[in-house]
């Protein structure tokens, strides 16, 4: 049997358990918060109240805090390539059947999955919005740039190498996302702490579903998996804010920039990165896996190293102070 077979087999029996996954790890629209909870009520006579106070705290954040802040939002509005992407996945299908009739059951996970994705940009966005320190006509132009270029995120249709993929992003976003809460709580902005906090829950979550299809997928097919788990850290994961350009510039020309304020702001650092392939190595306790070929064992060598060997280059690295002129940040005019 082909190895393309093999990897169909696998998604489908895990396909049977999809009503659970579901159950376990996501939450239906009526139960779950919705950005409306975390921003001021429209409908309330004390809406233009709240509006001011959000105006007033926007304002002590520091420029770099909002420029990440911007990065992330864009980074959340961009779902419809990521679920597009997934959907697209070998054993994901959204027209099954003989008339092309209907879903698969992975096709309803990432449907439910990106329902409540989509609350994040959402929130972030409404709430940039009335902060009242960003230029959103700027930030609606980067999104749309990144939408419609789209981005190869270097898994193919492998589901295998997708479920890698996911299982760091949604880690990353987690970080990220904790990380902007406790900036905000420090300088005494409780409402963006709040919903940043509930975001990252999500993210969590996300995480943890992921992680447990990998899981799943190394009982069945562990050298496979191995090796695509180790292809993708080779390659380095690609975020979706390498994407970033500003009105009028090129594909990705302010990752460089972005990446320097995310670190030197705190929210995701090069540090974090090493630390999410030590935590995803230590959650599929890949070094207890059995029955590996040769080519795979070879492969978890060199993830166990991983971390550590990027801990020692990520050291090394100067993040500079240049203060960078985003135009997201620049008043409109
Ligand atoms: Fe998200
Ligand atoms: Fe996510």
């Amino acid at each position: 049997m082909s190895l393309h077979n093999i990897r169909l087999e696998v998604m489908l029996t895990l396909e049977k358990n999809i009503e659970t996954f579901v159950d376990k790890f996501l939450i239906a629209p009526e139960k779950i918060w919705q950005p409306t909870d975390f921003l001021p009520n429209s409908q309330s006579e004390d809406f233009l109240e709240e509006v001011k106070e959000i105006r007033g705290l926007s304002k002590e954040m520091n420029d770099d805090f909002w420029v990440v802040l911007v990065g992330d939002t864009i980074t959340e509005e961009a779902l419809p390539t990521y679920e597009s992407w997934l959907l697209d996945v070998q054993g994901i299908s959204q027209h099954q059947g003989e008339n092309g009739g209907q879903d698969n059951g992975w096709a309803k996970w990432i449907r439910s999955w990106t329902g409540e994705e989509n609350r994040h940009g959402d929130v972030l966005n409404k709430y940039l919005y009335l902060s009242g320190r960003v230029n959103m006509r700027e930030v609606e132009i980067t999104t749309q740039h990144l939408i419609s270029d789209g981005f190869d995120i270097g898994t193919a249709r492998d589901p295998y190498k997708n479920f890698v993929y996911t299982s760091f992003q949604e880690l990353a976003t987690y970080v990220s996302h904790n990380n902007v809460a406790k900036i905000a709580r420090k300088n005494g902005h409780k409402m963006l702490a709040k919903m940043s906090k509930i975001i990252a829950g999500d993210e969590m979550r996300h995480h943890l579903a992921y992680t447990e299809f990998v899981r799943q997928i190394f009982q069945h097919d562990p050298s496979e998996m191995m090796l695509a788990f180790q292809h993708m850290m080779k390659h380095k994961i690609v975020m979706p804010a390498m994407h970033l350009r500003h009105s009028g510039e090129d594909k990705g020309s302010l990752f460089d920039q972005f990446s320097v304020v995310a670190q030197r702001a705190g929210v995701y650092t090069g540090f974090d990165y090493v630390d999410i392939i030590k935590k995803l190595n230590a959650t599929w306790e890949i070094d207890k896996i059995t029955g590996l070929t040769a080519e795979a064992e070879k492969a978890r060598d060199y993830l166990m190293k991983l971390p550590e060997r990027m801990y020692r280059i990520t050291e090394r690295i100067v993040i500079p102070d240049t203060k960078y002129n985003f135009k997201w940040m620049n008043p409109l005019t």
